[in-house]
């Protein structure tokens, strides 16, 4: 059985991540792609314990070492296994996010890639830009279970943080304020060909 794969999508909430990875999967099964959606954070519990027990304590570095270790996990648990298995994994979410959101909490960049840096590496990871006020109105009514990440002003800072994962070539930009059609085009092109298969 061949070698599965692994496709990331990243952007701020709103920017379509959910819908354009259920249309992938929905295509890449219609065409016989053994396929598998994931997300992170993957074992809230980490993430709720931070939450409930350790509040008063919290800093971007905890935080960013909370989700390395729900990461590998999700890795150990999730994903490596359905890569061994030749299925092709699409993960809402993954490190970009970490290097974005505990970036613009405070802690350096290079220093969250580097506790990441054991993590693997997907054969391909977009990010869905929009502006964070259109991610915001897009999402109006839908209860976030992180919301303290939704004010403008951090959500700015997440952006320019993706944007610069963008400058240094970790991560491919789609432009995400068209319409669901066009980004979806974009996306599937580019995994298309990315992954070299044809769907
Ligand atoms: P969601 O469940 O509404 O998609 O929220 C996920 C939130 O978790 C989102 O605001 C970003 C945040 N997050 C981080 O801050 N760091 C991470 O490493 C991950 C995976 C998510």
């Amino acid at each position: 059985m061949s070698r599965g794969k692994l496709v990331v999508l990243e952007g701020i909430d709103g920017a379509g991540k959910t819908s354009i990875a259920y249309k992938l999967l929905e295509d890449l099964e219609k065409s016989e792609y053994h396929a598998l959606y994931t997300y992170e954070p993957y074992n809230t519990r980490y993430v709720e314990i931070l939450k409930n027990e350790y509040n008063n304590f919290r800093s971007a570095f905890l935080d960013a070492l909370t989700y390395a270790a729900d990461r590998l996990l999700h890795i150990e648990m999730v994903i490596d296994p359905a890569i061994r298995e030749g299925k092709i994994v699409v993960c809402d979410r993954y490190y970009y996010s970490s290097a974005a959101y505990q970036g613009a909490m405070g802690a350096p960049i290079e220093w969250i890639l580097e506790i990441n840096r054991f993590a693997r590496k997907p054969d391909i990871a977009i990010y869905l830009d929009i502006d964070p006020e259109l991610g915001l109105k897009r999402r109006r009514g839908l209860s976030s279970r992180f919301p303290e990440y939704e004010q403008l002003e951090i959500l700015e800072k997440v952006r320019q943080n993706y944007l610069y994962l963008v400058d240094k070539g970790l991560l491919i930009m789609v432009d995400a304020s068209r319409s669901f059609n066009e980004v979806y085009h974009d996306v599937k092109k580019l995994v298309a060909e990315k992954l070299r298969i044809d769907f």
